[in-house]
């Protein structure tokens, strides 16, 4: 059982699928309130309802490229629960929500850049934006941000726009750290290998036997991860053993990349 207080309120975006469902189904048993928000929004009120926890979990419709709605977002949580613990900030991809998969710099389209990038750090600057002062009029709290290992090595699987975003998410992840420590409000980042979330998943299943080895034969562990394994990093950032930790980026990776 992680040492987390009862009773705090944790706004997860990209909750209806992946990591964010994943962490929510990890901070159920230790009496967190939750929202899950989500664009896809009758999948975030599955996902809360999975969770077998009553009203201490809800699922909101939210688009977290729109500004009002991502205020709104905020706003609907303190209204519920009375204040905000901790932002988890899980959306993004390299491919799929109306990104594609370009890897190469000929391939990619300027288009796929600004949606890359969007995504990825731009819903990250949105919602610690709107989040910040909810986490300061609670006298402090976590943040806790999703990079990838394309933004901290390289990636065989997205090109150079998801590691451009990826790795701006480390940046943005730091000096938010820096300038929120006053503020007793930690921001760390989860940087994870390839991990079957549903998304990956679908598109793992679809590579050749040779593609997938491709893959596996640089990961040391020689397998890619769970979920789980991911939300458990971020659950750690979240909880009371992690009060003393900021601006830190924690590869959860099988070995691919060690820093
Ligand atoms: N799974 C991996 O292999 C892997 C590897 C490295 C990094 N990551 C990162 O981890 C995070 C989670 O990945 P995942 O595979 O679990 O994701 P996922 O695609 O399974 O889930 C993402 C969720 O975000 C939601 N979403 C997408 N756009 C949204 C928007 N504009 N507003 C609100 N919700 C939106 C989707 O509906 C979905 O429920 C991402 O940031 C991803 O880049 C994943």
């Amino acid at each position: 059982m992680l040492p987390f207080t009862e009773g705090k309120v944790i706004l997860i975006t990209g909750g209806a699928l992946g990591l964010g469902r994943a962490t929510a189904k990890l901070l159920a048993p230790v009496g967190a309130r939750m929202v899950l928000a989500d664009r896809d929004g009758e999948g975030a009120r599955r996902a809360a309802a999975e969770l077998g926890v009553g009203d201490r979990a809800v699922g909101l419709e939210v688009n977290v490229l729109d500004w009002p709605q991502v205020q709104g977002m905020v706003e609907e949580t303190v209204r519920r629960f009375g204040r905000l613990d901790a932002l988890v900030n899980t959306v993004g991809g390299s491919s799929g929500h109306g990104v594609k998969g370009a890897r190469t710099i000929e391939e990619l389209e300027i288009a796929d850049w600004d949606r890359t990038m969007e995504l990825n750090l731009k819903s990250v600057f949105l919602c610690c934006r709107a989040a910040i002062p909810a986490l300061r009029a609670n006298g402090g709290g976590r943040i806790v941000n999703t990079s990838s290992v394309a933004g901290r090595s390289q990636s065989q699987l997205g090109g150079p726009q998801y590691a451009a975003a990826k790795a701006g998410v480390v940046g943005f992840t730091r000096q938010l750290a820096f300038q929120l420590a006053a503020d007793n409000i930690t921001v760390n980042a989860v940087a994870p290998g390839p991990s079957l979330s549903e998304r990956v998943t679908a598109i793992w299943d679809k590579r050749s036997e040779e593609s997938r080895q491709e893959v596996l034969t640089r990961i040391p562990m020689h397998r890619l991860g769970e979920v789980d394994e991911l939300a458990a990093a971020v659950c750690y950032f979240l909880s009371d053993l992690a009060t003393y930790t900021t601006g830190h980026t924690l590869d959860v990776n099988g070995g691919l990349y060690m820093d």
